[in-house]
């Protein structure tokens, strides 16, 4: 009756309207529901947003773009200038460094995110590299500086003096890359402004961190910036000689997630039942993806849904036949580069609360429903003789 009416929404399909799930109101902490990894580009109203202070309201009007430091010729852009600029579109995936944290066991500090500080989106912009030509390095620049115009005070001790903006440096050599924009529009639209509206930077195969947002200055530098998003929160323990040194995250690694089933989701026995995902790398592409049902006892080929693209993520599929026996299932995806090396088993304690990419296992219960179907019909006195 219900369903003839065309009014009625069934929200009970696997393809029916999502939002954003919420780990922290302000600053705006919101995860996309990974589940829903229905199209390549994930919508901008789904895609995650990772904001460490409050939005900054910048207008088109007022805003100007500062490009400095070690140049030659020092300049600034207004919004309007930006547009008639050459550009570029091209697709990224931006992962947040703290992707699937609550995964860790015991829990660690920091939000905590599941499965969807993860994002596929179409960016728009003026290559970045550019804006460098215009302005002329110096011979010994080494990095740049991105500065975002949000500022605040961080949770995470050593904290600094006072206030700080939200700076990131990339390395030159990444920098000078044609796919790193200075971007305006997300999926066609201009930003929105919680994804960094007028401008942001976009540093396709890095962790989200590096893709500033409300982009107002890009200073050259001549030695490695040390602020204190690199040195103190986005940063890991490298090895150099064999010392322990403090070094700034960079790279997206190797890392496929399961999108579905979800989290200790019941399935029913004896049925197929396509597992689905997605996976990405940083400065490499993935070429092939493995499923287990079995906690990593065995593995099988699952088949990819999207091309390689560098710095896109590919959506896979695998069919299960679900097993006859009821009871609780662990499922796992592991992902291959071109280079041959597999997406790790454990997560590398050197990375603290971030780079979070070994394969995450994801628990469901199969149940017989059948049987329990007809458990259910049984009459009671059939149980009363046992
Ligand atoms: N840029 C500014 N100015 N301020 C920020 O807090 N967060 C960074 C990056 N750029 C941030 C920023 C982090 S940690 C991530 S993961 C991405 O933005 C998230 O981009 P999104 O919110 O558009 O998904």
């Amino acid at each position: 009756m219900q369903s003839s009416d065309k009014r009625y929404l069934d929200n009970t399909a696997p393809f029916s309207s999502a939002g954003l799930i919420i780990r922290q109101k302000e600053p705006r902490n919101l995860e996309a529901p990974f589940d829903r990894i229905d199209s390549y580009l994930t919508p901008t109203e789904l895609f995650y947003i990772r904001s460490h202070f409050l939005t900054p309201k910048l207008d088109r009007a007022s805003y100007q773009l500062r490009i400095d430091g070690a140049v030659r010729h020092p300049f600034t852009l207004s919004y309007e200038e930006l547009r008639n600029m050459r550009s570029e579109t091209r697709v990224a995936t931006l992962e947040c460094a703290g992707n699937g944290r609550v995964f860790l066991v015991p829990q660690v500090q920091g939000a905590q995110w599941e499965l969807g500080a993860v994002s596929n989106a179409e960016w728009t912009g003026v290559p970045l590299r550019a804006l460098l030509e215009r302005a002329e390095l110096a011979e010994d620049v080494c990095e740049i500086a991105l500065e975002g115009a949000d500022r605040g005070t961080p949770k995470e001790e050593p904290l600094p003096p006072g206030p700080i903006s939200y700076v990131w440096s990339v390395p030159l050599a990444k920098a000078m890359q044609s796919e790193v924009l200075v971007a305006y529009a997300m999926n066609g639209r201009d930003l929105s402004r919680d994804h960094g509206f007028p401008i942001r930077a976009i540093v396709p195969g890095h962790y989200g961190m590096a893709s500033v947002k409300w982009l107002t200055r890009i200073e050259a530098v001549r030695e490695p910036f040390r602020g204190y998003w690199q040195t103190t929160d986005y940063a890991y323990w490298a090895s150099k000689g064999g010392e322990p040194v403090r070094r700034a995250l960079g790279e997206m690694k190797l890392k496929s997630q399961i999108a579905r089933p979800r989290v200790y989701e019941t399935l029913p026995a004896n049925r197929i039942y396509t597992i689905c995902g997605a996976a990405w790398a940083g400065e490499t592409d993935v070429i092939g993806i493995a499923v287990s049902t079995d906690g990593g006892q065995t593995w099988a080929e699952a088949d990819f849904v999207d091309p390689v693209r560098r710095h896109a993520w590919r959506r896979w599929r695998f069919d299960w036949l679900t097993p006859k026996k009821a009871g609780e299932y662990t499922l796992l995806a592991r992902a291959k580069d071109a280079n041959g090396v597999l997406q790790p088993t454990e997560h590398d304690q050197n990375y603290g609360v971030y780079v979070i990419n070994h394969s995450l296992p994801i628990e469901v219960f199969v149940e017989d429903f059948e049987a329990r179907r007809l458990d259910a019909e049984m009459p009671s006195s059939q149980y009363d003789s046992i």
